[in-house]
């Protein structure tokens, strides 16, 4: 029991210590900055052994420490949750003065500057009860930090709420004057994985493409995750000392929490918990730029969060902000079921109608008869960059992951003068969460429903080979199994992997190698998508010209005493269709249809 309790305890019953302990069980209100039963109970237990007691209490309500000095002192404890050293603690301290004098000493005082306290507190006590309050707190003016120091107040008139609010007034107040300071704004990161550091590797890489500091990384390998805290309760344990030595902000799981585990690994490690799932949201919400990436985002988010709700509303997590709370654009993510559902309808009901709108347009492209080649892949496999060198089209090319989330398309044209559709799309990852999967669905569906694939590898990556699997995994959910397909491994210039799959062409987008030959590639591959047809048209039908001139590209055309010979290239996905409509001139005696 002693453990809940620290410093001098010696010469104290059982029972005294017992009801020191039991401090650590008390909820505070939201909103009560120090409750009279508490003042109560220090002032009685501090005046039953004459010696100064301080309690910690979090923003949640929470006691995280108990500590028992002399009769003049306690030593005063760093029990900051935030490391951040220009931030408030989001802790206050409350100690007793068992003299009775309520007012704070000039060491409480260096102890509120040193330890960040969100306030610092001292209850006089006198015969175990307490008589007089003092509180203070940190703020800011004009870029100085300062202290703010109340008069003492008689204990049973202690503002709660106004010293409530005067923490938040000094969170914001310190929060705004040193942001703009050189501070490392960035959450400091702690990781735990379960499975591989490969994949651990990659978790490291999305943390820090969501904008964190990654200070620690850990693997617990087990076969299967534990129910209640995911990782064993010992190694949870001992991750909250690793998070509280490296100063961590937040603690990443490289795997996929319940509700519950979240909310127990939170109380445990007293750091902000995110899943990978989580995190991979967090990336989409910031890189949404088109309405309907914005939309599929925030629809993703909330069906993650709907299963959620227990954690979202307690916890830390609920103050916290940064990596795991943000929403796409302004959006701010609701935690309330009822209106969780309403949203969710309102934008299941936008992106059906933005789905419309894109199945017209795919409508309108088939009737133009234009091909679409798609460039998946890996995310950092180089997609953005080939496109960029392939078009000089500007895409956004990061060396993040995700950096395109919505699908860019260029109009390119074969070397022999063939119109198609060069498309960008989003970058496939191991663990994509299924919420994203089906949210993207129509996004991914345009590589789905592409002409030709163009699968681009990472060549300098050792994990070539499995992200390749992944991106085939992907498509085949995605029901593109059929399309003819160019195996293009990326980034020759970096050296190391020749092309590791039949056929494959090896380029550089950096560099500009081996583009030709990947052009040659496309080429053929469209080749194998369209099919070659001569059209004879009497002058009679001559009105139809146009329409038929439309459904592909126009490799010839020859005028003759009967009517109109033309020479075109059709897609073969369309070739049924257009022989349904346009049967009677596609017949290859063209003598005969000029007969008709
Ligand atoms: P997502 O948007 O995440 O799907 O990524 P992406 O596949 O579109 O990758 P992107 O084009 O953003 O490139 C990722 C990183 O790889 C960037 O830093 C590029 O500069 C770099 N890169 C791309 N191609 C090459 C290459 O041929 N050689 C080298 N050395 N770096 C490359």
């Amino acid at each position: 029991m002693s453990e809940l309790v620290h410093g001098n305890l010696t010469g104290l019953r059982e029972a005294t210590v017992a009801r020191l302990a039991a401090l650590r069980e008390l909820e505070i209100a939201p909103g009560a900055f120090l409750p009279r039963d508490l003042m109560r109970e220090l002032a009685a237990l501090s005046g039953e052994f004459n010696r100064e007691i301080a309690v910690y209490l979090t923003r949640d309500g929470a006691v995280i420490d108990v500590a028992v000095g002399t009769d003049a002192d306690v030593e005063l404890r760093d029990c900051r949750l935030r490391r951040r050293q220009d931030r408030l603690s989001r802790v206050r301290c409350v100690h007793t003065h068992p003299n009775g004098d309520g007012r704070l000493s000039d060491v409480d005082l260096s102890a509120l500057k040193a330890f960040r306290y969100d306030a610092m507190v001292a209850v006089g006590c006198r015969g175990g009860e307490p008589t007089w309050v003092q509180a203070s707190f940190l703020t800011a003016e004009a870029g100085e930090e300062k202290i703010l120091l109340p008069d003492p107040v008689r204990w049973y008139e202690v503002p709660q709420d106004g010293w409530m609010a005067q923490i938040a007034e000094s969170d914001a107040l310190i929060g705004r004057e040193t942001a703009a300071g050189t501070e490392d704004a960035r959450e400091r990161a702690v990781l735990m994985g379960i499975e591989s550091e490969e994949s651990l590797e990659e978790l490291a890489r999305l943390a820090e493409t969501a904008g964190a500091e990654v200070v620690g990384r850990f693997l617990q390998r087990r076969a299967k995750p534990d129910n209640a805290l995911f990782i064993g309760k010992g190694r949870a344990e001992e991750l909250a000392k690793d998070c509280q030595a490296l100063e961590a902000d937040l603690c990443i799981l490289d795997e996929e929490l319940s509700g519950i585990q979240a909310r127990n690994l939170e109380d445990v490690l007293g750091v902000k918990v995110v899943d990978r799932t989580a995190l991979i949201l967090d990336i989409f919400a910031q890189r949404a730029q088109s309405a309907e990436g914005k939309l599929q985002v925030e629809l993703a988010q909330l069906q993650y969060r709907s299963t959620r709700l227990i954690h979202a509303a307690g916890g830390l997590s609920r103050l916290a902000g940064g990596i795991g709370t943000r929403g796409p654009g302004e959006s701010k993510l609701e935690i309330d079921r009822r209106r969780l559902r309403e949203r969710a309808t309102e934008l299941r009901r936008r992106l059906d109608e933005l789905e419309k709108q894109r199945g017209l347009r795919r409508r309108s492209r088939e009737r133009t008869g234009i091909p679409v080649v798609a460039l998946v892949g890996y995310t950092n496999a180089g997609k953005s960059t080939l496109l960029n060198r392939l078009t000089g089209a500007g895409v956004y090319a990061e060396d993040q992951l995700f950096a395109t989330l919505d699908a860019v398309s260029r109009r390119m044209e074969t070397d022999d003068g063939a119109p198609y559709l060069l498309v960008d799309t989003v970058g496939f990852i191991r663990k994509l969460p299924h919420t994203l999967v089906s949210a993207f669905r129509s996004t991914l569906q345009e590589a789905a429903l592409a002409d030709v694939l163009v699968i681009v590898s990472d060549g300098a990556s050792p994990h070539m080979l499995e992200q390749h699997d992944t991106v085939e995994e992907v498509l085949a959910e995605l029901g593109a199994a059929d399309q003819p397909r160019v195996e293009c491994v990326n980034k020759a210039d970096l050296g190391g992997a020749a092309p590791a799959f039949p056929g494959a062409v090896l380029v550089s987008a950096a560099t500009g190698e081996g583009l030709e030959e990947l052009l040659a590639a496309i080429r053929r591959a469209l080749g194998q998508t369209t099919a070659t047809e001569t059209v004879f048209l009497p002058y009679a039908r001559g009105g139809d010209l146009q329409r038929i001139r439309a459904l592909g590209k126009v490799l010839g055309e020859r005028y003759t005493d009967e009517g109109t010979e033309l020479t075109l290239a059709l897609p073969v996905a369309e070739k049924e269709r257009i022989l349904r409509v346009f049967g009677d001139v596609f017949v290859r005696d063209r003598i005969q249809v000029g007969e008709i």
